[in-house]
């Protein structure tokens, strides 16, 4: 079977009880073939049952960030198993703003321990990778991504259950998307190095996302792109078109 088309919406630390409501609603629509199509969004945690409830059930729910391991006492924070529990089925985890905000600065290794408790516990991994606009002007973009997909490579055996989700940091909140070619010519090094360094069943069967100011008058053109298997949406998402990059599967 061929990968699905994925499109993951991180509504990341925005939203209300009222603004949650109404998205829901603008949100309604024909249902995705879920054989064509993965739709999830990743609402903040506080609010995540509460949006459960509200969105569309063909949409699937997940968290944005989980505890690296096992829970007990580690205040404020959530570990994979308590997300399994409340019925999430996905965590968006390596994400570029927990890679590098200065208050948060998690390290490839802390991102790749997570992701293999949060699989073992049964959850499915968007997991986030991308270089920095100095990065990609040095001409690091693809050693970059290898050095935080190898972290993870390192610690797991089976990538069924992770997305990768390529996300260019220069690209995320500026309006400055990677182009087609741009995108597609990293997803093809990103598939690449899977078939050297994991297996080519891996390397055929993950889905690479493209992240980066996806907006529903781009979304088509990246999706004609061979490797390019969906989207992960920040801005966008928070809007009714979030529909429209949905479709872009079609
Ligand atoms: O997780 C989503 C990415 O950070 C992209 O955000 O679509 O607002 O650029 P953006």
């Amino acid at each position: 079977m061929g990968r699905v088309f994925c499109v993951g919406g991180n509504w990341k630390c925005n939203g209300t009880k009222a603004s949650i409501a109404a998205l829901c609603n603008d949100l309604q629509g024909d249902a995705v073939d879920a054989a064509s199509c993965e739709v999830v969004c990743f609402p903040p945690f506080i609010y995540g049952t509460y949006a459960r409830e509200l969105l569309r059930e063909d949409f699937q729910m997940g968290v944005q960030n989980c505890w690296i391991g096992k829970g007990g006492a580690f205040t404020g924070e959530i570990s994979a198993d308590m997300i399994v529990d409340v019925g999430f089925g996905w965590a968006c985890l390596g994400h570029s703003e927990r890679r590098h905000l200065p208050q948060i600065k998690e390290s490839d290794e802390t991102i790749a321990t997570k992701t293999k408790y949060a699989l073992d516990a049964g959850l499915k991994v968007m997991f986030c990778i991308g270089e920095l606009l100095e990065e990609r002007e040095a001409g690091l973009t693809n050693s970059v991504n290898e050095r935080q997909l190898k972290a993870l490579a390192d610690i797991i055996s089976d990538w069924s259950n992770v997305v990768i989700a390529y996300e260019p940091v220069w690209a995320i909140g500026t309006g400055k998307v990677a182009t087609p070619d741009q995108a597609q010519e990293t997803h093809a090094a990103i598939r690449d190095w899977l078939a050297k360094a994991v297996s080519t069943e891996v390397a055929e069967s993950t889905r690479i996302l493209y992240g980066g100011s996806v907006s529903a008058s781009n979304c088509v053109e990246l999706a004609k792109k061979p490797d390019i298997d969906g989207f992960l949406v920040g801005g966008a998402s928070l809007k009714k078109d979030f529909l429209t990059i949905v479709d872009s599967y079609k």
